[in-house]
């Protein structure tokens, strides 16, 4: 295993990129199951998470051929139904989203339930309701779903909200399957974040009929194909709100590039209450600048557009130098507090009631030994250690290595004293 070797206290300065969103290339690999023809996608970041998506798409008879940076080409070669390897599957919660495309395509589909995870129970009803919904047939056993589907699958009207809001990979599995129905689909209570307009977006590029692409009401018209497509993934929101806290952090004069700030509204709202400006130039250069001492804030995660959950633990390690007491309270994953304990160590004073964070500012954070617990998590940890005086070491770094391409290269060339090693 890996760690990242921190010394804290540099000053940022420079331009850090954002890639593109993990969360939306995901779903939208599997799509390419949906395809007749090949489908040429750009701007992919280069994640284990996507190499691992990659590997069990080439089981399901998936050809990907990796050209330039970013770019994958990606040809479905056998409709034979198949089943990705357990290994793979209970790797990664998201190969859940090859279901719908699988069911709707072949008529079957094999796939391991997703094991839990440290940010809470993983629960997959919300997909099951939507597939059954538009016909399919679930077996759960020996810790696998099984869909069939005898003929094409039936549009239907469903509502897809679940008791803490709608479900991103739920609306993408039923939107996906939906395209290939026959007839109409109505999905109600829809996830409305970037990434699933992003993956409508190439959807229709396929070929597919949708309206209400980014809203809570889907309308989906089913075709009987989709051909290949050309598409491009959006820019990932929750790594440019990453960098938009290193830069509150420790930026002097940090320049974050790539950023869509209109998927970041409720972010950049809390990010203004705590006492920043955020600015974006003309050449889309994001900047944050610090307009007074930080101060305490309330916040809650919501469903998109509300704050999002992916962005809590980092909001959580700035608030703990912010004069004050603050409370987070996390509606989307109540149990994603693993870091709290870790920036403990540190020398914040965190603590969790029920399902929030209270964070009472301190002066200075001191460098210590810490554990990724998650992707989200082990990015915050490596923000405090950035500010924190000492020497940190961030292990299990393999979590951020899921959804950060190249974080140590990427905060070095804006300054940050951060290095790789074996742990
Ligand atoms: C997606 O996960 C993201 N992952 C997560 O990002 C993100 O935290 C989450 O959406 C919420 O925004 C990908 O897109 C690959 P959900 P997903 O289904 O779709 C409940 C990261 O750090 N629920 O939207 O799996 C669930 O328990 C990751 O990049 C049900 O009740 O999450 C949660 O409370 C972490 N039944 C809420 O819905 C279901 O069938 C939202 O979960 C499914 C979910």
């Amino acid at each position: 295993m890996q760690k990242l070797i921190i010394e804290g206290g540099n000053k940022l300065s420079g331009t850090i990129k954002v890639s593109g969103s993990k969360n939306a290339s995901l779903p939208i690999l599997a799509a390419t199951l949906l395809a007749d023809g090949k489908s040429v996608l750009t701007n992919v970041p280069d994640l284990s998470d996507m190499r691992t998506m990659v590997k069990i798409l080439r089981e399901l008879g998936v050809d990907i051929e990796k050209r330039g940076p970013g770019e994958l080409a990606c040809k479905v070669t056998t409709i034979e139904p198949s089943c990705a390897s357990y290994e793979l599957v209970s790797q990664m919660r998201a190969s859940i989203c090859v279901l719908g495309p699988l069911v709707a395509r072949r008529g079957y589909a094999k796939v391991s339930l997703p094991g839990g995870c440290v940010i809470g129970l993983r629960p997959v009803d919300l997909h099951l309701k939507g597939l059954r919904a538009l016909g399919a047939e679930i077996e759960m056993k020996h810790g696998y779903i099984e869909a069939r589907s005898n003929g094409r699958l039936r549009g239907a009207h469903i509502y897809l909200g679940g008791v803490n809001g709608p479900s991103v990979l739920a609306t993408a599995n039923t939107l996906m399957a939906a395209c290939l129905a026959d007839g109409k689909t109505v999905i109600d209570g829809a996830a409305c974040e970037p990434e699933i307009a992003n993956l409508s977006n190439y959807l229709v590029a396929m070929g597919a009929t949708i309206e209400g692409i980014g809203t809570p009401r889907i309308q989906i018209t089913g075709v009987p194909s989709l051909k290949g497509a050309n598409h491009e993934v959006i820019a990932d929101r929750i790594e440019a709100g990453t960098f938009m806290v290193a830069a509150a952090l420790a930026g002097e004069d940090v320049k974050v590039e790539g950023a869509r700030l209109e998927h970041l509204s409720a972010f950049i709202d809390v990010l203004q209450q705590t006492g920043y400006i955020i600015d974006q130039d003309e050449d889309g250069l994001v900047r944050v600048i610090k307009d007074r001492p930080v101060t305490s804030v309330q916040a809650t995660t919501m469903p998109y557009p509300g704050f999002p959950t992916d962005l809590q633990a980092q909001l959580v390690t700035l608030l703990t130098l912010a004069d004050g007491m603050s409370v987070i309270t996390e509606r989307i994953f109540p149990d994603r507090f693993m870091h709290l304990a870790e920036l403990s160590r540190l020398g914040a004073n965190v603590q969790k009631i029920h399902s929030s964070a209270v964070i009472k500012g301190v002066k200075q954070l001191t460098g210590a030994q810490v554990m990724a617990s998650d992707l989200r998590a082990g990015a915050a940890l490596v923000l405090a250690g950035m500010v924190a005086q000492g020497t940190t070491e961030v292990h299990r770094i393999y979590h951020i290595d899921r959804g950060y391409e190249q974080i140590e290269e990427k905060l070095r060339g804006i300054g940050a004293q951060i290095t790789r090693a074996d742990a």
